[in-house]
């Protein structure tokens, strides 16, 4: 079978590409190389992909690449996808996200593609509040894939927007699409504007790790291979027209989450400084998943504490790669801060 799988010099669509590599797959990468993609994550299985430097917006080039390569299936991971580039510049996620999307859904209906997967996130759902006797976890189940969207930031808007036209495609023209939605990913090949791989390179320099308002913000987060297995899993055996939430192991409070990298590097918690809360910062996110766990048979298979072990010492193995992005994004995240600071 050959898939086009966009997004894959990202973070996790490379993930996904290698999977699929491994078992065979004949794999279509379209990726526009944005600051967040690298051709790097996909060196070890450069001989089984060809690759396309195209922006998913593209029509005419998304109408050459169909014709030469005709694919059997679709799956979307191209987005920008930093909810703070979001709200510095929200218009500039309408074209990669949304304009992006509907191209690529309008291009595989014109082509005879079989199975549309497209990547959507917990976010589109809004934030759940905080509860529980502690004030932050409890146990109350999360969005169901019934939920209605309430996207908080330009980021998750614009997601919501494309899965708005995911399913205006289907009621219009009949065109399913399968979707996932999955909760915050952590692994190796994360840009380090993310939470998990910023506080690593922070920690290797010594340097002060922001966290924002008091870091009681509770994700549940999912290891990149397992999102990877999640994507597999709906492409395989997911039914178009279907939403697949794919959640994390565990809650974590993103204060316990700094911690637990800070103990696995044996660097201070003095480091630790709380910065101004980022506008509009969703309280919690928190999926129920037993949708894809009881009809795909798919489940996350590395605890919080494993999968924070393995992308540690995989930083900590790549000490040049993650230097070298976070000096790439070290002045962005700077005047980021300022201009937060200017709005509270
Ligand atoms: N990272 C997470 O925690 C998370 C959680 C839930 C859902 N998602 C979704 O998963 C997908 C992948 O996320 P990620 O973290 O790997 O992102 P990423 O930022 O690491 O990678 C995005 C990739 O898309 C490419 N890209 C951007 N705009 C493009 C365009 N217009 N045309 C073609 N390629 C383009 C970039 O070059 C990059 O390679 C996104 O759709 C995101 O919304 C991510």
């Amino acid at each position: 079978m050959k898939v086009l799988v966009t997004g894959a010099a990202g973070f996790i669509g490379s993930a996904f590409a290698r999977l699929a590599a491994s078992k065979g797959y004949q794999i279509v990468v379209v990726d526009s190389l944005s600051y967040a993609g690298d051709r790097q994550r996909l060196a070890h299985i450069e001989n089984a992909i060809t690759f396309y430097n195209a922006g998913i917006e593209n029509k005419p080039r998304g109408e050459e690449i169909f014709r030469k390569e005709k694919p059997d299936a679709v799956v979307n991971f191209a987005a920008e996808t930093h909810v703070d580039r979001s709200i510095l510049d929200p218009a500039s996620f309408i074209g990669p996200n949304v304009a992006g999307t509907l191209n690529l859904m309008e291009l595989s209906m014109h082509h005879g593609v079989k199975k549309f997967v497209h990547i959507s996130t917990d976010e589109v759902y809004g934030e759940l509040p905080l509860g529980g006797a502690d004030g932050a976890l409890d146990s109350d189940g999360g969005f169901t894939e019934a939920d209605p969207l309430r996207p908080n930031s330009p980021y998750s808007a614009s997601k919501a927007s494309a899965d708005m036209f995911v399913r205006a495609m289907e009621r219009t023209y009949g065109f399913k699409v399968a979707m996932v939605r999955p909760s915050n990913n952590y692994g190796p090949w994360q840009y380090p504007e993310k939470l998990i791989p910023l506080t690593i390179a922070k920690a290797l320099t010594d340097q002060k790790i922001p966290v924002y308002g008091q870091g009681l913000n509770v994700r549940t987060w999912l290891f990149v291979e397992d999102c990877a297995g999640a994507v597999m899993a709906v492409l395989e055996k997911g039914v178009p027209g279907e939403i697949y939430n794919a959640g994390g192991p565990e809650l974590k409070q993103n204060i316990d989450v700094v911690r637990g990298i800070l103990a696995r590097m044996g660097k201070s918690e003095d480091l630790i400084e709380f910065v101004k809360d980022r506008p509009g910062h969703d309280l919690k996110y928190a999926l129920n998943d037993s949708k894809i766990r009881r009809d795909l048979g798919w489940k996350p298979a590395t605890s919080f504490d494993q999968g924070l072990t393995r992308t540690v010492d995989w930083y900590l193995a790549h000490k040049d790669w993650l230097l070298k992005k976070k000096e790439e994004t070290g002045g962005f995240l700077k005047s980021l801060r300022e201009r937060f600071e200017k709005k509270a």
